[in-house]
């Protein structure tokens, strides 16, 4: 971080567990990690993730995205409680609600995602269950940041991990995992501390 610039102000999106959620947390508990996470919120009321943001001290919102009529309905109140936190960045961490290219747009190059596949391959759902079926030698996890199609912006970090002989979705979801708790916090500290630009579909990182 460059002496005296204050740190980033992020919210982070969630729909479940929040583990890579407490990894940020866990970061921030560091004095000198550059991001304050000023709000949680989560599309699905009563889950994992908001005990942790709570139990960090943390404001949280749950923005249900069943009572809204229609995705623009749900993303106006989305954007408008993301904005009124001050954010200056959004981290989707686990955040399983598509987003349309309106939201998408108002947080361009602001807004990251972590997806449990070495992407490009594996957008979607049931990642790990498919690498496994495909027999696949390796694995991973990306981060990257959002654009409106699904899982395919440009990608600013990713770890490899082996798959092993006997593995099932969940063994491989567990080793993705431990990943993607180091590899979030790291991009989210190159992007606090200014050392991220986009160039079309590409991240430079100085
Ligand atoms: C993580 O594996 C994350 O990569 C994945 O959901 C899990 C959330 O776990 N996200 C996606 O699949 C998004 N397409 P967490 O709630 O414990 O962080």
């Amino acid at each position: 971080m460059v002496a005296n610039r204050a740190k980033l102000k992020l919210a982070v999106l969630i729909s479940g567990r929040g583990s890579n959620l407490q990894s940020l947390i866990d970061a921030c508990d560091d004095a000198d990690y550059p991001v304050e996470i000023v709000t949680v919120v989560s599309n699905v009321p009563g889950v994992q993730g908001l005990d942790k943001a709570e139990a960090a001290g943390i404001e949280t919102t749950v923005i249900d995205h069943t009572a809204f009529d229609g995705r623009e309905a749900f993303e106006n109140a989305l954007h408008d409680a993301i904005s009124a936190s001050g954010a200056e960045f959004v981290c989707l961490a686990g955040f399983m609600r598509m987003l349309t290219g309106g939201f998408v747009g108002k947080w361009r190059d602001r807004m990251i995602n972590i997806h449990p596949s070495l992407l490009p391959d594996y957008k979607g759902l049931h990642v790990h269950e498919r690498v496994v079926e495909a027999g696949e030698k390796f694995s991973g996890c990306t981060v990257h940041f959002v654009v409106p199609d699904l899982d395919s912006g440009p990608i600013i970090v990713q770890a490899k991990v082996p798959v092993e002989p006997g593995d099932d979705a969940d063994t491989l979801a567990a080793r993705v995992l431990d990943e993607e708790h180091k590899i979030l916090p790291e991009a989210v500290r190159l992007i606090a501390e200014d050392r991220v630009s986009v160039d079309g579909d590409r991240v430079i990182i100085t």
